[in-house]
């Protein structure tokens, strides 16, 4: 299998750049923690026991404080239905409702049963027309109160995909708890994060390409390359070259049709995942 991970960072594909662009969302907590009031404990910056995965640029959460999610937990958009965004909120809300996560280091923190649990999840949209192109705009704010609603922000679907990732690392248990009092903000480092594969060179079926791409999503990744043909094999099926398939593939069952490939397209489209397609052809094969 050839496969390599494209993102020039250690480990998270996100992280602070410099302390100094965090600031001003630093200010903007201490005024929303100060509104809040029913604070009695003093405001302190623990380090946060929960992880986000990849690290978010800003994690402000001064108190960490739990509470419930209420079993008849939505999450609503006022936004206009967008086919893609609107399949994600399906899916994470299914995530959130079954998965019933535990971390391999529960959360230490004070589970407060004095506020009420948590019932909506508000995703708004700015630009829904936006594609999902190189340098698309990713941000996405997330704040989760402990009273009201979480308000999740984005300037496209492709960041509202990210901050509903991020949201569903923060619920966690049987009955389900939800982290509160906090403020994130996310915005990838590099505008390019993704995984190649080689179909080529060994044949891999549809479902372990979607399960590839699904995991791609997860870390927040934005980019499938798939490395389709080369020498080694044609598994491609061209209608208009039907022959390239057929003596270039290695069997008849080792195919990806016009179907398959856009399924594989839509999935990635459903979970903020681009197709770079690479198709080789002589002069490239063998060279
Ligand atoms: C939990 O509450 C206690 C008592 O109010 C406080 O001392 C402690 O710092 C709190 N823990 C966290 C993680 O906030
Ligand atoms: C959610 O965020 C949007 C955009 O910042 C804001 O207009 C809206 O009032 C917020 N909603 C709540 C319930 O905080
Ligand atoms: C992305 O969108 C956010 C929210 O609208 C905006 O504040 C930010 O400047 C945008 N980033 C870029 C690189 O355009």
């Amino acid at each position: 299998m050839s496969m390599s991970i494209i993102c020039s960072n250690p480990s998270p594909c996100e992280q602070r750049k410099h302390a100094s662009s965090v600031l001003p969302f630093f200010n903007s907590i201490l005024i929303i923690s100060t509104g809040l009031a029913v604070l009695s404990v003093p405001i302190s910056t623990v380090e946060s026991t929960i992880q986000v995965w990849p690290k978010p640029r800003t994690f402000l959460w001064p108190q960490p404080q739990a509470t419930l999610l209420s079993p008849t937990f939505t999450i609503s958009t006022p936004n206009q239905i967008h086919i893609h965004l609107s399949s994600t909120i399906k899916r994470y809300l299914n995530l959130i409702q079954t998965e019933h996560h535990v971390p391999l280091v529960p959360p230490t923190l004070n589970f407060t049963t004095s506020t009420p649990p948590l019932q909506t999840l508000l995703v708004s949209v700015s630009d829904l027309t936006a594609p999902l192109h190189h340098n698309v705009n990713e941000s996405y704010t997330l704040t989760i109160p402990t009273w009201g609603p979480a308000n999740l922000t984005a300037e496209t679907v492709w960041g509202a995909m990210r901050g509903l990732e991020t949201f569903s690392q923060l619920v966690w248990g049987d009955p389900l708890r939800v982290a509160v009092g906090l403020y994130i903000w996310g915005a990838p480092l590099f505008a390019h994060r993704g995984v190649l594969l080689d179909t080529s060179r060994n044949y891999y079926p549809v479902e372990v390409i979607l399960r590839t791409i699904g995991a791609i999503s997860v870390n927040k990744m934005n980019v499938f390359h798939w490395h389709i043909t080369d020498s080694h094999s044609f598994p491609l099926l061209v209608p208009s070259e039907p022959d390239l398939a057929a003596k270039g593939s290695y069997g008849p069952d080792m195919l990806y049709t016009p179907y398959d490939v856009n399924r594989i397209v839509q999935f990635g489209l459903e979970h903020g995942v681009g197709v770079v397609p690479e198709i080789d052809t002589p002069a490239h094969t063998g060279s």
